[in-house]
This record gives structure tokens, sequence and C-alpha cells, in this order.
């Protein structure tokens, strides 16, 4: 098995004293020494909702009551942990003004509303005129897409501060988002009190119920080339907490009555995927993503959910006794099998306490929210292939890469056209066992296949974030509409963001894109990985279908031939 330390040495990078961790989903859910409620003490609360056009909201410094005993200092939105939801109609403009009154050793900030067709301008990139300590800016969201409204989804809003967002974010600068609109008023699922947004995250807290600041982002700047890596750079930067909160609090519970209910749920943790289930085995009842509604409801005993990934969930407590418990847990993948880290939390998130008078059950119509027209007009054959990886940065040090390099606000690597439709390639071919989870700014994504098989329950219908297990490739198409200008490609794993998992795009009038000079899409992928990422396509056209169990083989170049995708993990050729 190749260790992480090999394969960075391999690529020329120095290691120094890190320990090997592989923390993500070996991590159980441990107290820590800070005052942590025993599990489900505390109940369930549902953040404040700003529903108006104008909706102004301050980052500040905030004692917030996470925990038992003293309050945690967090950077919040308007004093709160999650910030406020924002509801609104989809088509109605709606004007954010964020003032930052933060101090400022915080540094600049950007707010980004993640899933929002929002101009470039107003995208709140990590470089998008960020806002200044004592500053503010205004952010305008027209909520309107390909001449309509747009569709009805959960979005959420999130600092996007260049090498900074995985410790902002942390600190608490994130809020859900809601758009709603008449086609899904229509099919009257549960709503008001049967209705629960649930953002999911995880911390770690001191002592005192502090959080800890495990972040290394601003020194990672000043190393120079190939200096000593350990933990906290890349690939061992995987920050995750071991308190698991939602809606701000650890372990809550929340009453319901024994009917449907819906669980809109967002993971907006840093770095971990949940892979959730009922106590009790029942399914779930899936009718949308983070892009809206699915076009057809699915039933899911388990729903995994990576970082910034949402989903639409319906749930039947109306065959559920009066009196019993029912709890929102986080448990290993069945479909794991022996692919490494690519696990989820092991975590209890939320008991339902079921009781009072038996209610209506979930009725939902077979048939919910058509995919757009466009989606006919996409070809299955990659245009871009974009190849998510680990090697250096300009400087020389560890970084982890799309298409073999690391992010620079300064270069575009895409030019797609206002108004055409694209396929890409989003393809792992990452030489350590680790997953990510994609995230395309501006519009979203039919999922045209993974591994070279049509898309599993819960990805077949619109998407912006994608998950990537090793050496999988997923296949998804879009059209670009409505606004020119640069947007975000990266992994929404904070800490690979923040250490150059990140690219950008740059929409362009029509006839000015730079897909006609790009005959093999494979020539954006540069040196070895090339030979990788061409093996993993020419797998997934081999023998498409699941993927079967990571093996790492010793060698330059890929695992086993004849080896699926999905079964392969990128090795750096050997010096
Ligand atoms: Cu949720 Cu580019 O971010
Ligand atoms: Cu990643």
């Amino acid at each position: 098995m190749l260790t992480r330390r090999r394969v960075l040495r391999d690529a020329g990078i120095v290691v120094a004293g890190a320990a090997l961790s592989t923390r993500l989903g070996s991590f159980l859910t441990a107290e820590a020494a800070a005052s942590v409620p025993p599990r489900y003490t505390l109940p369930l609360q549902i953040p404040e909702v700003l529903t108006g056009a104008d909706i102004s909201l301050t980052a500040q410094l905030a004692d917030v009551q996470v925990l038992n005993g003293p309050t945690t200092s967090m950077w919040t939105f308007n004093g709160s942990f999650p910030g406020p939801t924002i509801r609104r109609p989809a088509g109605q403009e709606t004007r954010v003004t964020i003032a930052h009154a933060l101090p400022a050793s915080a540094g600049t900030l950007t707010i980004h509303n993640h899933g929002g067709h929002t101009p470039s301008i107003d995208d709140g990139g990590p470089v998008q005129d960020p806002i200044a300590p004592g500053g503010s800016r205004l952010y305008t969201y027209p909520l309107t897409e390909d001449g309509g409204p747009e569709r009805a989804a959960m979005q959420w809003y999130h600092d996007h501060t260049h090498h900074r967002t995985g410790r902002n974010v942390w600190m608490g600068l994130a809020g859900m988002l809601i758009i709603d609109d008449e086609f899904e008023a229509a099919l009257n699922l549960p709503s008001g009190a049967y209705e629960l947004p649930l953002l999911l995250t995880d911390r770690r807290f001191d002592q005192n119920n502090q959080l800890v600041d495990p972040f290394t982002a601003p020194d990672r700047e000043s190393l120079g080339p190939h200096e000593a890596v350990g933990q906290g750079f890349p690939p061992f930067d995987e920050n995750v907490g071991n308190v698991f909160l939602v809606n701000g609090r650890p372990w809550p519970y929340v009453e319901v009555e024994p009917r449907a209910y819906r669980l809109r749920v967002l993971n907006a943790s840093g770095f971990r995927p949940y892979n959730l289930v009922l106590s009790n085995g029942a399914k779930f009842t899936q009718v949308g993503t983070e892009a809206g509604l699915l076009p057809a409801p699915v039933e899911r005993a388990e729903v995994l959910l990576g970082t910034a990934e949402r989903a639409d969930l319906l749930v039947d407590f109306s065959g559920v006794a009066p009196g019993s418990k029912v709890a929102l847990q986080s448990r290993a993948r069945s479909d794991a099998g022996d692919r490494p880290h690519t696990g989820a939390a092991l975590a209890d998130l939320l008991e339902f306490r079921v009781q009072g008078t038996p209610g209506a059950g979930i009725s939902v119509p077979a048939a919910l929210r058509p995919l757009p027209d466009w989606a006919d007009e996409l070809s299955p054959v990659p245009d871009r292939i974009w190849a998510f990886g680990l090697g250096t940065d300009d400087a020389g040090r560890a970084a982890w890469t799309v298409n073999g390099r690391a992010f620079d606000h300064e270069r575009v690597d895409a030019r797609p056209e206002i108004g055409s439709v694209e396929t890409w390639a989003l393809v792992n071919s990452t030489p350590v066992a680790t997953s990510h989870f994609i995230h395309i700014h501006d519009v979203d994504w039919v999922v045209l296949s993974r591994n070279g098989a049509p898309p599993p329950p819960g990805e077949q219908g619109l998407k912006e974030t994608f998950r990537l297990d090793p050496g999988e490739v997923i296949v998804i198409g879009a059209k670009f509409t409505d606004h020119t200008g640069p947007y975000m490609l990266h992994c929404h794993m904070l800490d690979h963001e923040d250490h150059g998992m990140m690219t950008q795009f740059l929409v362009v009038d029509e006839g000015e894109g730079d897909l006609p000079a790009l005959p093999d899409p494979l020539a954006a992928v540069s040196g070895p990985e090339r030979t990788c990422v061409a093996g993993i396509l020419a797998a997934t056209r081999r023998r498409p279908g699941r993927p079967a169990a990571v093996r790492n083989s010793p060698g330059a170049g890929l695992a086993a031939p004849g080896a699926a995708a999905g079964s392969l993990i990128c090795h750096l050729p050997t010096s």
C-alpha cells in the first residue's frame, strides 16, 4: 500500500514529522474536554428567517451559547450561528448588504451565495471585491435564470475568502438561503412547522468552550519551495470536529407529530461527509438535491451528503407510535466495500420525539420537476476534463491541484461561451486515497454518468456539488446562461480549496470561446497525471458499472489493467 509519505516523496515533496492522520471516517464521536452536553438534551433551534428584498447582515463577534456553561466566541452574521436564514420567492431581486464589523485581524471577507445563479460581479468569489474590516458591500441576487425565475432550492451563503475560507466558515460565517416558487408550492410538501431546515456541521472546542483554530493557511503562504510540510498542510490538512452540531447546537432533539415531515438538510461542515440514516430503519423519500426538485422522488435508506451538498428529504413518522424516538444519524457507507478513506462521519445528529395525534403520511406525485430542455442537447462526450490531484504550487509547496496546477486567481482555465451547452468530466486523480466534493459556481448541471454507469439515485437531477471517490469519474453537462465573467470551480472540502484545489472559468461572449481550439480535452491535464486520467477514462468506457473495490498496485500510472474506473488510484511515477 502506498502511503501518503511515500507518494509525497515520489513527487519531490519533503515531509517532516507529519503524523499520518486519516481522521476522516475514523473519528468517532468522542466528547471534547469542553462542556459538551449529553446527547439529545438541547432543543433544536431554527434560525431566524429574513424575507425582505433588502437584507442587512453584519459580520460580527458574538458570544454564542453552543455548549453548556461558557459561551463560545464566534464570527457570526447578526450575532447568531448559523446566521439568519434568507427566504425569498424565486425571480424577486434580493439585495444583501454585508457589513464587516469583525476585528481587523480577521482580514477581508467575501460572501458567496452558494447555489445562486448570480452575476459574476456579485458572486462573492475569493478575489471579487473583498470587504475590508469596517467596510460593507451590497450583493444583488436577481434569483432568475435563463429567462425565468430560478428554480426553488435550498442554497446557502458563506465566506469565500482567498486561503481563509476554512477558518472563516469554522468561526461561524455561514447561513441558509431558501428560494421558493409556485411550482414547488403546488406540490403541497410539508411546510411551516413540518418543514425543518437542518444545517449539519462539526467543530472542536477547547476546555473553555472556545473553538480551536487548527488552520495553517496563512503560515503556508510564507513557506519556501520544498519546505517541510506536515500536519495542516496537504495532504495532511483534514480539519474535522468531534462535536456534531445541528443548527449550531450539539445533538439536539425536536418534538414531532406522527405525520410526514420535510427535512432540508445542508452539510455545512468544512470537510466531513455524512451518510444519513434513520435509526428506525425507515427510508427517506428524497425529492430534491442542492439544485431543487428531482424529476421523480426516490426512496433511499441512506443519503450520503458531502460538504456543501443538500438533500430535500421527506420522512414519514405517521406509522411511528407516539412516545417513540427516532434518531437522524450518520453511519458507515454500505457501499464502501474496501475502498479506503471514503467514509462518512459516524455520528449521532438529531433526535425526533414523536408525540401527538397521527396525521397524514407522505403524499408526493410520481413526477416532480422535469430536467430543463437543454438537457437533451448534451453530448455524453466530455468537452473538458478536470482532474483533481495532488502536486505543488508555483513555489514548490505541496498543494492540491486541478489539472496539475494549484489555484492562481490570475489564471483562467476555460472559456465557455454564453448560451452554449458543455459536457465536463470530473476525475479524481489524487494519488492518495481521498474523496473530493467538487462545487461549480454559476449554473446547475445534469449528471450524465458516474463511472460510465447511469447516475445513481439522488444524482438523477440537477446538481452543483459532486462526490468524487478515489479514481472516480463523473460526467456532467450544463448550459451557460445569462451571465459572463469569471466563476469558480473547486473542491468544497475547505482545506483542499484553501490549499490550491480551485480554478476559474470565464464565461465569454458568443464566438469568443476556447473550445474550437481544444481538440483534445486531455491536453489540459499536465504531466504524468495525464496518463492516469486517460486510464481512468478508458476504464470507464471499457467496464461501465458499479466501481469495484480499490486496490493499489505498485508502479507508475495505473492500477491493474482492466480495472474499472472507481477502482483506480493514480500513482505518481517513482523517480
Ligand atoms: Cu460554497 Cu465556491 O463555494
Ligand atoms: Cu478535495
